[in-house]
């Protein structure tokens, strides 16, 4: 655990106001008309202000007063690569990257670019579930992979991934590393296993790894890409700085491509798309978040991971609801199969009994079904409530 010195420098507890800007998670969208005393956990970014030398960095950049047509700064892709570096051990060339609008954009063309009409691209739910979406709103087939839920723990199903990879008209695989809503860390054997059958059958790899910064002690995120030239040149990496610093409204994303083909059909794409142009806020903030936010970083996952410990211990004192351990990430999973309620009774008690406003397990494919995806990324203070309110609202159903 980090000292509360570096947490306190940085205002974790700090309760801000997110109705004062658009905020989606706080949106009537999201949270309903009337869904102002709920707690708020449902979308994907955390309450806390972004690092100090990000704001700083923008602030700068505001007063020069100047938004022209603009290019990306000199320092931005060495800062990336220097960060892929020494935080995962990824070597790669800044020629190997090109910059994207926001990762959903780059799973988008990955899929127009390297699939056709009505071929299979594979996901592995529960996942995020904007990956159907993309895939669906791309006129692809969603080939579903199921991992396995075991003894509280999830692993990938590989006799199914080969039968499914073997398929002629199968193209791709959407892989999420780590694994959105579940928390998973994949380790290396299993992304070798993965890499192998789909290099054994011709499926793309396009890795989805926006969550790699944010992992737990004993944990340790692989980019997939980082295995081998094997591996790498069977696969488009994205990354993004959004969650990790909680800039999601203003930064791109990057793809990683180390085989040349392939980054140059990308390129030709995002040119045709016109999806080249620069922000200067966002390349400011990512490059001094990059450069300058590690400290920021080590001391927001500290804090996590003090939230999750308190999320535990609680859990684990209220019958129905357990919690499936996460490795990383702000999101968690909740199985809330015990409680024995059908699926709308279920969210319609946690709404209106609990007052949480939560991801239904069910929006991440069918095996989600009796679970949540909670959003632990806000004050220590807010997470208390909410579990208090949890732990009364269970009792009130006992009979
Ligand atoms: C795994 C994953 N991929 C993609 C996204 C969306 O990324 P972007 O906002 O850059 O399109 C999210 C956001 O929650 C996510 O969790």
């Amino acid at each position: 655990m980090m000292g509360t010195n570096a947490i306190d420098k940085y205002s974790f507890d700090e309760e801000i106001d997110r109705r004062e800007v658009p905020a989606l998670k706080v949106h009537p969208i999201v949270i309903g008309e009337d869904g102002e005393h709920l707690f708020a956990a449902g979308v994907a970014d955390m309450d806390f202000k972004a690092p100090p030398p990000v704001i700083e960095a923008m602030q700068h950049r505001l007063e020069h007063g100047l938004f022209g047509y603009e290019m990306i700064p000199d320092g931005l892709l060495p800062a990336l690569v220097k960060w892929l570096d020494e935080h995962h051990n990824w070597s790669i060339d800044k020629s190997e990257v090109l910059v994207a609008p926001n990762i959903l954009t780059a799973l988008a063309i990955a899929a127009s670019l390297f699939t056709d009409e009505g071929d299979g691209i594979i996901v592995q739910p529960p996942v995020f579930f904007d990956f159907f979406d993309v895939i669906r709103e791309n006129h692809r087939a969603v080939i579903e992979n199921p991992l396995i839920f075991e003894d509280g723990h999830y692993r990938m199903d590989f006799d199914d991934l080969e039968r499914k990879a073997s398929s002629p008209n199968v193209k791709m695989i959407y892989l999420c590393n780590p694994h959105n809503p579940i928390g998973k860390v994949w380790e290396v054997a299993t992304l070798q296993q993965l890499g192998d059958i789909c290099e054994r059958h011709g499926v793309l790899v396009v890795a989805d790894e926006m969550h790699g910064d944010l992992v737990f002690s004993g944990h340790r995120y692989t980019p997939f890409a980082s295995l081998s030239k094997k591996y790498s040149d069977n696969c488009l990496s994205l990354i993004s700085p959004a969650k990790t610093f909680n800039i999601a409204s203003c930064c791109s994303a990057f793809t990683v491509i180390t085989d040349e083909v392939k980054r140059k059909a990308v390129q030709v794409e995002n040119s045709r798309l016109s999806v080249n142009k620069n922000n200067p806020y966002a390349n400011v903030a990512m490059e001094a978040a990059f450069t300058k936010g590690a400290p920021w970083l080590k001391a927001a996952i500290s804090y996590l991971e003090d939230n999750v410990a308190l999320v535990r211990e609680r859990l684990g004192r209220i019958p129905g609801a357990e919690l499936v351990e996460p490795e990383g990430t702000f999101l968690i999973w909740v199985d809330f199969n015990g409680l024995g309620l059908e699926s709308d009774e279920l969210y319609a008690f946690l709404r209106n009994e609990a007052h949480w406003s939560v991801t239904r397990g069910k929006s991440f494919g069918k095996e989600g079904m009796g679970f949540a995806r909670v959003n632990i990324g806000c004050t220590r203070e807010k997470i208390r409530t909410a579990l208090d309110n949890l732990e009364s609202a269970i009792d009130g159903l006992t009979p």
